[in-house]
């Protein structure tokens, strides 16, 4: 890929990423978060986390599909991947300030009343290594075969998330079935593509 289109997709990921902050912030501005702006907030970023943290996971997939095509994909996992941990972050400081208080009564009784909670901070915790760690760095100190065995905690965070969201909504509420699936058909794709990628490198041509 030329370096021009590289800076361009770039530009276009930082800015796609950013957006639902930017509108959080102009709408704020505006007053016009509507009647629970702390839920707003907590919803829109607890929403941009996960979607964000979709497509990091969709990436390794669609680059085996077609790797003519979609290698370059790459380039971009870290970047999205620190816009989850961005978004995952916001959304709990916004638990911590804006619904807590930061009062540690509050906390703790939300912490041992509400499963949906346990499962959300489950999450953060798969995501904070990863963040950590995310630097090329990390990459070199930890060897690529341990960096990668802590970087499937992505997997982790995916599934609490789903957990986090499904524990959220009321009995009934289907919302979170949309994720769910496409998370659902992004963990079973990686046993069939490195299956396939097994079954490649037996072939012997003959
Ligand atoms: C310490 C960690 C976390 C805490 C304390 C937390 C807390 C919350 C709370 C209080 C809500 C409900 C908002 C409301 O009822 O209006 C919520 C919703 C949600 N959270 Fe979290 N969360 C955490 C981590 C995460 C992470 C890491 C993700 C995603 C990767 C996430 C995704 C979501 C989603 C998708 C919703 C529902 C949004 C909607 O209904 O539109 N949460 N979370």
């Amino acid at each position: 890929m030329k370096r021009s289109t590289l800076i361009i997709l770039k530009t276009l990921v930082w800015i796609g990423c950013l957006l639902p902050a930017a509108n959080l912030v102009w709408r704020a501005v505006n007053n016009n978060l509507g009647p629970d702006p702390t839920a707003e907030i907590q919803n829109v970023t607890g929403l941009s986390a996960l979607w964000m943290l979709t497509a990091t996971l969709a990436i390794s997939p669609l680059r085996a599909l077609l790797p003519k095509y979609l290698n370059w994909l790459i380039k971009f996992r870290r970047l999205i991947g620190l816009f989850v941990f961005f978004y995952g972050s916001l959304h709990m400081l916004t638990w911590l300030g804006l619904y807590a208080g930061f009062d540690l009564g509050t906390i703790r009784t939300d912490i041992t009343e509400r499963r949906f909670i346990i499962a959300g901070m489950a999450t953060y915790l798969a995501l904070l290594p990863l963040a950590l760690t995310s630097t090329t760095w990390s990459i070199r100190k930890l060897g690529g075969k341990n960096w990668s065995r802590l970087h499937a905690l992505i997997y982790v965070a995916a599934i609490t998330a789903a957990i986090h969201y499904w524990w959220k909504v009321k009995t009934g509420v289907l919302t979170p079935a949309p994720y769910t699936l496409v998370i659902l058909l992004l963990l079973l794709a990686r046993p069939v593509l490195a299956w396939r990628k097994r079954r490649k490198a037996q072939t012997v041509p003959v």
